[in-house]
């Protein structure tokens, strides 16, 4: 049993061992090892077992027991270049892009602001346990140049892409279709593929693309199909109207996407507030997904996203932070809101959907869920490491909770970044807190290998 290429960690586990296409199933998919063994080879999982006596004869054996594993988690939208803007006072979405976000993202044109902050953002998501990401960057092809480059050195699973956007915006962040589209080639052949890394096509949303500029990514997404698309949809009531100005050839707004077969298993739509019917239905036929923002939405006020109902349609979802919107990097904070959420429309989230979304639901939204998102053996082996209580307040409460179901709620009621004790990226502990327990102060990473 003691193979030297074999890394074994003793712990809790929580995963979920198959999809769910109803929230009462969720629960019935989880799988809950108190005490248990992970074995990793070579990035991969190998197996998950229950510890036994003879476990003690494997060659190194990691003790992280009091310590709860869980997948790492999936951030299916949020803008890498907005980091430096979050918590931006007082406005609603457009004012917002104009007032803030457009300024902020004009500084993406200098490589080595791009590469600085690639690696600030990437620390970030591992500070908060999260592990894969599908991420804006800004129309400068440099941005996603520094942050591919800075995530293939973490190995990292990780989309991104150049935003396109050619009307509707300051000059500096124009660009014409056909540079749109030159620039975004060269991109995908470099990187699309690369490790561990995705390309995804990120048309910004309607109003700042033309039909010659939808008609552009239309081309790319026919010329690599296996690239993602990802936008903005029906975030924002004047938004909406604003799109049926612009488009009033099309039948509403996400027909717009649709007309230019930009919908589809691959294509990943951020909010999902105000749609219509139709636009539901349009969703489920053509197995596109939504990232739901909760923070971002409270935050812009833009609306409360029916959870509910994409159960119903059958629409997959996972969770975006969508900072600088959103309001905070953690999955776990953001699950908290997203009950909230829930709680404003009678709908009672459970802790068990809450994680499900977060981990391999957020997966199957990205189509990753062949790679990522459990401990199935032959999954890659992105974890994160939680520590369950690092507050005199969270010590309390976890000692009055009765089963993993309350003390997976609590989690996400009070946690933070603090409790993120380690985080793993193929096969390799990336990230370490250093604060002692119940000190709260800050994080730093850890020196990578290499
Ligand atoms: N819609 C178009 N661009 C953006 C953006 O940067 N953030 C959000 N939240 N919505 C958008
Ligand atoms: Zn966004």
């Amino acid at each position: 049993m003691s193979d030297a290429s074999l890394t074994h960690l003793r712990a809790s586990f929580f995963d979920f061992t198959g999809l769910a296409q109803q929230p009462e199933e969720v629960a019935s998919r989880a799988r809950y090892l108190q005490d248990g063994v992970l074995t990793l080879r070579a990035g991969n999982i190998v197996s998950l077992e229950a510890w036994t006596e003879q476990h003690s004869q494997a060659g190194e054996m990691i003790d992280l027991r009091g310590k709860l594993i869980v997948p790492g988690f999936v951030d299916t939208h949020i803008h890498y270049p907005q980091t430096e803007m979050i918590g931006a006072w007082g406005e609603q979405l457009l004012q917002w892009l104009n007032q803030y976000t457009f300024p902020v993202e004009g500084q993406y044109h200098c490589a080595e602001h791009a590469a600085q902050m690639s690696a600030f953002f990437l620390q970030q998501l591992l500070a908060n346990g999260t592990t894969t990401a599908l991420v804006f960057g800004t129309v400068h092809p440099q941005s996603v140049e520094a942050l591919f480059t800075a995530a293939g050195q973490l190995a990292m699973r990780l989309i991104a892409g150049k935003v396109m956007m050619d009307r509707n915006a300051p000059d500096y962040l124009l660009e014409s279709p056909q540079q749109s589209y030159q620039q975004t080639r060269e991109l995908i052949t470099r990187w699309h593929g690369r490790g561990r890394l995705g390309y995804a096509l990120t048309p910004r949303f309607a109003p700042t693309s033309s039909p010659a500029l939808l008609e552009q990514v239309r081309q790319l997404h026919e010329e690599f199909p296996d690239t993602w698309v990802h936008t903005h949809l029906s975030e924002n009531p004047d938004e909406v109207a604003w799109v049926k100005q612009l488009f009033p050839q099309h039948e509403g707004y996400l027909d717009v996407y649709h007309h230019y077969q930009l919908t589809g298993r691959r294509s990943v739509f951020a909010h999902c507030l105000h749609l219509e019917d139709a636009e539901w239905q349009c969703l489920h036929d053509t197995d596109s997904s939504i990232a739901f923002c909760p923070t971002s939405n409270l935050f812009l006020g833009s609306g409360l996203f029916n959870l509910q109902r994409s159960w119903r349609q059958r629409v997959r979802i996972g969770i975006g932070t969508d900072v600088g919107a959103g309001t905070t990097f953690n999955l776990l904070q953001t699950l908290g809101e997203a009950y909230k959420v829930a709680q404003l429309q009678q709908y009672r989230l459970s802790a068990a959907e809450a994680f499900y979304h977060a981990t391999l639901g957020g997966a199957h939204a990205l189509d990753l869920d062949d790679h990522i998102g459990n401990f199935m053996p032959g999954k890659e082996a992105d974890f994160v490491v939680l520590d369950p209580a690092v507050s005199p307040l969270q010590t309390l409460r976890n000692a009055n909770c009765n089963d993993i179901w309350e003390q997976l709620f609590v989690l996400m009621t009070l946690g933070d970044d603090r409790n993120i004790y380690q985080t793993w990226v193929n096969g390799k502990p990336v990230w370490q807190q250093t604060s002692s327990p119940h000190s709260g102060s800050c994080c730093q990473p850890v020196k990578l290998p290499g």
